[in-house]
């Protein structure tokens, strides 16, 4: 990771310190981060922020438990950014392992930046601690809400640990080469002549992990789509649905349509309308498709409300990848674990049901549906699915092979970190012909 210990290597901390503490006032990171980079102009100092901040929150437990027992007061009400910064601090000496004096003084400066020159000392004196000492582990568990460490250890008892530690790591960076233009292994070509190291899955045909830092858009062929971003977890999708040629597929919550374009890259004659309530993602999504010269059509909808856009005409697949609690993407979005609430996992599971029994009614008969979520908490998954099983006489249940994970009701579930993968749950569901 490059430093930069000039004015632009301050303004990175500055911008760091206030996308966390924005963070822990209740903003989204990712609306943060959005709003954030592209007030930075060197591609690598922009790459510099994200990392700073995702680490800072994966580790904040850490962090604020050295810091507790560090500082002689504990930092005020007012001194938000101040903490944000000193979490920015430890991520670059901790996991990132940057240059300490540069990482160091560019910190230093930013409490000044941030007009607190009396406490730049302070900043620096523990800085300094962290770089002699070390930042002290502490069970990986405890940046989790204690409302949900329990749900997670009632669910998945042996795994539990093994879920709060994946959760704790750096997410690879994978991708999702478009065989419509080539093919995995001469994109995979292009990234032996960057000398960068890679991974290929025989599980995942289109897929390649990164497992080291790199900037997406610096990659060849992003800008021509030759490539999108896309976990190993959510690629496993597209075979799970597996629709026939030419068939009429509802993808129901599209937004921001990676899985739309995955269908689609693979097979271009599916009838395909992409669906989404936010209008905002929904345009992401034809963004998408014209970067990629392919077409679905596109609604703004409650998919939750038929009568609203439906035309009567049955869906032969329909995929149901349903908004849920993200608890097995917390590697990517560790803010979930600041903003996550225990009454949203009632509502979610009474949307993610309200869902599947709206869209059901859209099932060509012999057709599928497939329900995934990034979730790893049964009351969205097994249960949801077994609670829908119970009411819905037509619906049958089929099996997915070991590559979606553990057996977990009549369904399976990747746990996070598993294969590299996010946690993902998925549920392939038939309905039965009319006898
Ligand atoms: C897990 S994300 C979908 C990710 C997407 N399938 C992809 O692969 O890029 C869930 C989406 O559901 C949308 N959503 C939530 N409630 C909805 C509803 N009632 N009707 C349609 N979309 C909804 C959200 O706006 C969000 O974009």
């Amino acid at each position: 990771m490059p430093v930069n210990s000039s004015q632009a290597g301050v303004a990175v901390r500055v911008f760091a310190a206030k996308a966390i503490d924005a963070v822990y006032r209740g903003r989204s990171l990712k609306a943060e981060l959005a709003a954030t980079l592209p007030k930075i102009h060197d591609v690598r100092d922009r790459a510099l922020l994200e990392a700073i901040c995702f680490t800072a929150l994966r580790q904040r437990a850490r962090y604020d438990a050295a810091l507790k027992s560090w500082l002689q007061k504990p930092l005020g009400a007012k001194d938000g950014e101040l903490h944000a910064l000193l979490l920015a601090g430890f991520a670059q000496l901790d996991e990132l392992q940057l240059p300490a004096h540069a990482a160091l003084s560019a910190t230093v400066e930013a409490a000044r930046a941030l007009g607190r020159p009396h406490q730049a000392g302070m900043v620096n004196a523990i800085l300094r601690r962290a770089q002699r000492e070390g930042l002290p582990p502490v069970d990986a568990s405890a940046t989790w809400p204690q409302w949900l460490k329990r749900k997670i250890e009632s669910d998945w008892p042996a795994f539990a640990g093994a879920i709060f530690a994946n959760s704790a790591q750096a997410a690879p960076l994978w991708l999702r080469v478009n065989r419509r233009k080539l093919s995995r292994d001469a994109y995979a070509e292009k990234l032996d002549e960057l000398g960068l190291s890679f991974t290929v899955d025989d599980e995942l045909p289109e897929a390649i992990r990164i497992d080291e830092p790199v900037a997406v858009n610096a990659l060849p062929g992003f800008a021509e789509g030759e490539i999108s971003v896309q976990d190993g977890s959510a690629q496993l999708v597209a075979d799970a649905v597996a629709p026939a040629a030419q068939s009429r597929v509802l993808d129901a919550c599209a937004a921001p349509g990676g899985k739309t374009m995955h269908l689609l890259e693979r097979d271009a004659s599916l009838r395909l309308l992409a669906l989404d309530v936010d209008a905002r993602r929904l345009q992401r999504v034809g963004e998408n498709l014209a970067r990629n010269g392919l077409h679905a059509e596109l609604r703004q909808a409650d998919a939750a409300d038929p009568a609203g856009w439906w035309n009567g005409e049955f869906f032969d697949s329909v995929l149901l990848d349903a908004p849920c609690s993200a608890t097995g993407i917390v590697r990517r979005q560790p803010d979930v674990l600041l903003h996550r609430r225990e009454a949203d996992i009632a509502a979610l599971t009474a949307l993610q049901a309200k869902l599947l029994d709206s869209l059901w009614k859209l099932l060509q008969p012999g057709g599928v549906l497939l329900y995934a979520t990034c979730s790893v908490l049964k009351d969205e998954n097994e249960r949801q699915i077994d609670a829908f099983l119970a009411r819905t006489p037509d619906a049958l249940a089929e099996p997915l092979d070991a590559r979606f994970g553990h057996a977990s009701g009549a369904g399976r579930q990747c746990l996070p970190g598993e294969g590299g993968r996010d946690g993902f749950f998925y549920a392939r569901l038939r309905k039965r012909l009319a006898k």
